[in-house]
């Protein structure tokens, strides 16, 4: 479990701003506890979004290989935020920005393995039962430290936290990666009573509540469950009884389809809640049959929506692959950059 060290005072270069980082925390998560809008993405060193530049002070860099860490980045003295934790006072260069003004602070709490069940043949729910509460919106993300495994591994929520002051449960979907060192763990190694630290909630594609426009959401593969989250909080917020959601599953094959049977059982399934999904692989499938869509994720949302998306509110969750051609066809119809929220999933 982890144990806070000391304290270290971290110094925002150009203005009075300060603040604690502990040993065993990141310059990242710890401004971000404090309040801090340090601008990030994914939390685990990919997308590069969380650099600063080390002005004076001492730090160490916790995962050298990082992809979204450069030789350029070296030269300069920027490093990743989420990467790398101080040694003593420091003070940064960091341009920090109103949207990342976390809505929950983050926090590290016990998680215990309580339940699993399958979903697909390579998608299984997790389910831990928390030590103490972690307030969280729909669409947000925490992250898991597995036995063994270097660094940390980031998991949406596909539950929600509404009506509960305090929400004392975490459900992931997580799709098994062929030799993925932390989805090993979490398939084959950790038994129901074992119990793990957890930190969160982050990310900001979550539920917009004050938006009132109608909803699409996109997930592909293993983007299921901060979609599903989503659902279930528009579902569940009463000032979005007029709001329609549409959700488009998209697979490789049928047997990969999943997250209708989630919805089904909401308030307004079928009235105001609908679900379609599209498969990109054609070649027959020896034990599903198909009648839905054919084709990637982004062709299909084109086809069915056209230019009612730029009326949309659009979130979507799955690989980076999937996320940039999604983007492109955004981009392309001329839908409002400020309607569209994505995490996407190194
Ligand atoms: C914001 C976000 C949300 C996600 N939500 C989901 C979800 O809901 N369901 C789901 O199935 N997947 C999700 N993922 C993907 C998930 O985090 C893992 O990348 C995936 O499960 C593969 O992990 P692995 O350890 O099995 O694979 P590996 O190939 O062993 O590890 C890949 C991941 O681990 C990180 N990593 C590798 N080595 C280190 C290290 N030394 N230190 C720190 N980080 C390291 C990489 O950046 C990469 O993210 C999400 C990813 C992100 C960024
Ligand atoms: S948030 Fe640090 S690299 Fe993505």
């Amino acid at each position: 479990m982890h144990s806070d060290g000391p304290a270290h005072r971290i110094t925002l270069a150009a203005s009075d701003q300060t603040y604690e980082c502990t040993n065993g925390d990141v310059m990242l998560r710890s401004a971000l506890r404090a309040g801090i809008a340090f601008p990030y993405e994914c939390n685990v060193g990919a997308c590069g979004n969380c650099k600063f530049e080390l002005i004076e002070g001492d730090l160490d860099v916790l995962w050298p290989e990082a992809p979204g860490w450069t030789a350029k980045d070296r030269e300069r003295r920027r490093y990743l935020g989420c990467q790398s934790a101080p040694r003593g006072d420091c003070t940064i260069k960091l341009r920090p920005s109103a949207h990342y003004a976390p809505k929950h602070a983050p926090r590290r709490v016990n998680g215990t393995l309580s339940e699993r069940r399958a979903i697909t043949h390579d998608i299984e729910e997790f389910r831990f039962t928390l030590s103490g509460a972690m307030p969280f919106e729909p669409g947000q993300y925490a992250l898991l430290t597995l036995p063994g495994v270097e660094g940390q591994r980031a998991y949406s929520m596909s539950n929600i936290a509404d009506g509960m002051t305090h929400p004392r449960e975490l459900h992931f979907q997580v799709r098994r990666v062929p030799n993925g060192q932390g989805t090993g763990v979490l398939f084959d190694v950790l038994d129901i009573g074992a119990c793990i630290d957890i930190d969160g909630p982050y990310g900001m594609a979550y539920l917009r509540r004050d938006v009132k426009r109608d909803i699409l959401c996109i997930a592909g593969g293993s983007g299921l469950a901060p979609m599903i989250s989503i659902a279930r909080g528009v579902a569940a917020e009463r000032a979005l009884d007029d709001i329609k959601l549409h959700f488009l599953y998209g697979g490789r094959t049928p047997r990969d389809v999943c997250g209708r049977d989630m919805l089904e059982t909401l308030p307004g399934w079928a009235e105001r809640l609908h679900f379609q999904a599209a498969v990109s692989d054609v070649a027959p499938d020896s034990e599903t049959a198909w009648d839905g869509h054919v084709g990637f994720v982004h062709t299909v949302a084109e086809t069915l929506f056209g230019e009612n998306l730029r009326d949309m509110e659009i979130y979507f969750a799955g690989p980076p692959a999937m996320g940039a051609a999604i983007q492109r066809a955004l981009v392309a119809l001329k839908v409002p950059f400020d309607q569209v929220h994505f995490d996407q999933f190194y």
